[in-house]
């Protein structure tokens, strides 16, 4: 579909995406390169990132992958330096990495909940803090006038409660937490903007094949009449609208991309 925006709206920006070799994360690395960007990828897979990498440059996109786990610290910040080595500044930081499976609490071993808390949780808060030195206003690469900003990409699962998901409900409670918490404390000394975007099911995406689609899809229509799926584009022009200056007083808010499934109640 073709995008609303117009192409140059991130021009000159430069976008470190977590993630960023699939799913909704290779979306949102199309879509910012594809509006003027220049995209670096973290991933902990090479072939991954290699294939991102040439797909984007095949789409006349300026890319390059990075390997490493958001899990680890010493990653994040080579990741976040090769970034700004490479391309001379960081504007935009989107943490899209994200571990999930499908279990009963009973059956979750405390080291499987903290692995995706690991992941999701520590890791976007490590990736924002080795971020910061090159985000904040008068940082390295950039003016004092203004700060880059950085969107974290959580979920609606922990609104209510989900079957089996209790580790990403955690994870993605505290996700949606250190966003605003960012965005105050950074948004007030660094004039860093930080945001969220809480996609619902979105097709074809990792998320959704290790969920059971089917069986979702055709039971969930009973008992959530506003359940269908989104699609990456969805997420990638919400992201888009977050991170360009369309969203400039933006700050803190979390923006439900589930095309009003949460709201979603039995007809009576
Ligand atoms: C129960 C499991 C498990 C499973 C792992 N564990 N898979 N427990 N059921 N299916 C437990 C292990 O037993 C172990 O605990 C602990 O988790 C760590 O497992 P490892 O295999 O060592 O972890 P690792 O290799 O680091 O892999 C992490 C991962 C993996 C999360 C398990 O799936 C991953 O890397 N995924 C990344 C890609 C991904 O999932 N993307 C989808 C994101 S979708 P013990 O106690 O045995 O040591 C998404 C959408 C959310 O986030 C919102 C949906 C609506």
């Amino acid at each position: 579909m073709e995008s609303p925006f117009k192409a140059e709206v991130l021009k000159g920006k430069v976008a470190l995406i977590t993630g960023g070799g699939s799913g909704i994360g290779f979306e949102i690395s199309t879509q910012f390169g594809k509006h003027g960007a220049s995209i670096a990828i973290m991933g902990r897979r090479k072939q991954v990132l290699d294939l991102a990498v040439s797909a984007l440059h095949s789409q006349g996109i300026q890319a390059v992958g990075f390997e490493g786990d958001v899990r680890k610290q010493e990653d994040a910040k080579g990741v976040v330096e090769s970034t700004f080595k490479h391309f001379g500044r960081l504007d935009i930081l989107a943490n899209a990495a994200a571990g999930n499976f499908l279990v009963s609490a009973e059956d979750l071993s405390p080291n499987g909940f903290r692995t995706v808390m690991d992941i999701d949780s520590v890791g976007t808060f490590t990736m924002c803090h080795e971020a910061l030195k090159y985000l904040k206003k008068g940082g390295p690469g950039r003016s004092s006038s203004g700060g880059g900003t950085i969107l974290n990409i959580s979920a609606t699962l922990h609104y209510t409660a989900s079957w089996y998901q209790i580790h990403v409900s955690a994870a993605k409670a505290a996700v949606d937490a250190t966003t605003r918490n960012l965005a105050l404390e950074w948004g007030t000394d660094y004039d860093i903007r930080v945001n969220g975007i809480a996609p619902g099911p979105i097709s074809d995406t990792p998320g959704m094949s290790k969920l059971a689609p089917e069986e979702i899809n055709s039971r969930s229509k009973d008992y959530m009449p506003l359940y269908k799926l989104g699609e990456k584009w969805d997420i990638a022009m919400s992201a888009l609208y977050l991170a360009s200056d369309a969203g400039k007083f933006i700050n803190g808010t979390i923006l439900i991309v589930d095309g009003g499934l949460w709201l979603s109640r039995p007809r009576h």
